[in-house]
């Protein structure tokens, strides 16, 4: 039997329909700066165990929810489980980034890559997403999320992290052919997993792009905001999400706002270096907004935390269709009693915004 959502704010965010105040919750949410997370990583083994079992990546996602009045869970797994499971053997040294043992980089590796089976190599990720489900109990709803594809190439085509991804753009440039058939591959994969999530129970999809903005703007369109738009359409075509909201979150390409509202997508995630106001204005109500707090912000002390917090609502005014977040994800040194700080202000903030 479907629960009944007993805080559905964040979901009527996103349709910008009118909340008692602003929701909120915290990209990587989940995550090092919690020492309960650090705990289960230890019993887990590794990254890759955690995020693989079910029952560990439900309390994973569960944990920070017992701590603050977060407005939405995100499933705890992360963006590579894509490529991992279209055979590039994903792993995490020692508190490392990503590595892939199987880089992609010639035409006969763009051509071997085939979009995964979810039931096959991606099951764990839907069965964790039903047991989240299932232990939420309607509380709050549930974000499932994907890498874009053009992020997901950068580090296929790289084989790690990357401050530029050099490699992806000189194939960009070289052969862009081989690039977009990769792409396409990438967003019919994309599609195809966050339907998958859908139908497991997640309530909300969100898109990360988190290296959209190194592109310049004509590039950003052709590699990034193509397939982006490729996977919304997708979705819209599909009765498991055609009614799902879905947020594309761009790293760095605030300028691209509008076009991306042109996706159809229900939000926009913006970093801290753009100006809710002036995005708000160039997507005229089209699209909510998510973010967008400088996460370094939050290492600063409560009162700055609480002053910078409510700098960001003044920007969005009084106007529904706001999600505070965080521009980026949060870190790892973050002191989880800021975290407080921070929802709690949010939460007061928006009752006194709407007068109430
Ligand atoms: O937000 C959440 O709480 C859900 C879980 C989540 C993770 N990764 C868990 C994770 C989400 C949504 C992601 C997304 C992700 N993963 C992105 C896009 C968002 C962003 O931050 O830009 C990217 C680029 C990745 C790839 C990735 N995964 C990197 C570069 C790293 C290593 C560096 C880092 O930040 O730790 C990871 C590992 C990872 N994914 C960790 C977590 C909690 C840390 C692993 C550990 O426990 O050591």
């Amino acid at each position: 039997m479907p629960d009944v959502l007993k805080n559905d704010r964040f979901l009527r965010a996103l349709r910008r329909e009118p909340t008692d105040t602003t929701p909120i919750w915290v990209m990587r949410q989940a995550g090092r700066y919690l020492p309960e997370y650090r705990a289960t990583r230890a019993r887990a083994g590794s990254f890759m165990a955690l995020a693989q079992t079910p029952e560990f990546a439900c309390e994973a996602t569960l944990q920070p929810l017992e701590r603050f009045e977060l407005d939405a869970a995100i499933l705890f797994s992360d963006i590579l489980t894509i490529p991992d499971a279209m055979g590039l053997g994903l792993s995490f040294a020692n508190g490392e980034g990503p590595q892939f043992a199987h880089p992609v980089r010639s035409a006969a590796d763009i051509a071997g890559l085939a979009v995964p089976d979810m039931d096959g190599k991606l099951r764990y990720v839907m069965d964790a997403v039903r047991l989240i489900r299932r232990e939420l109990h309607g509380r709050v709803p549930l974000i499932g999320f994907s890498g874009s594809p053009w992020t997901l190439a950068c580090y296929m085509v790289e084989g790690q992290g990357s401050r530029d991804f050099a490699t992806l753009k000189a194939l960009c440039w070289n052969a862009p052919k081989l690039a977009h058939q990769l792409l396409d591959t990438l967003a019919r994969s994309v599609a195809a997993y966050l339907i998958a999530q859908a139908a497991a129970g997640a309530q909300a999809l969100m898109v990360f792009d988190t290296w959209g903005g190194l592109l310049g703007p004509a590039p950003f369109r052709e590699f990034s905001l193509r397939y982006m738009a490729q996977v919304v359409a997708a979705l819209k075509a599909n009765a498991h999400t055609r009614d799902l909201p879905a947020i594309l979150f761009s790293k760095g390409a605030g300028q691209h706002a509008a076009t991306l509202a042109d996706t159809g997508c229900a939000g926009i995630g913006l970093d801290w270096t753009t100006d809710l106001a002036e995005i708000r204005a160039a997507v005229a109500g089209r699209v909510a907004l998510q973010g967008n707090l400088d996460p370094a912000v939050m290492l600063a002390s409560p009162d700055v935390i609480r002053r910078e917090a409510r700098a960001v609502m003044d920007s969005y005014g009084n106007h529904p269709g706001h999600i505070f977040n965080l521009g980026h994800g949060i870190t790892p040194d973050v002191d989880p009693d800021h975290v407080k700080v921070l929802v709690d202000e949010v939460h007061a903030y928006g009752r006194t915004l709407r007068g109430s």
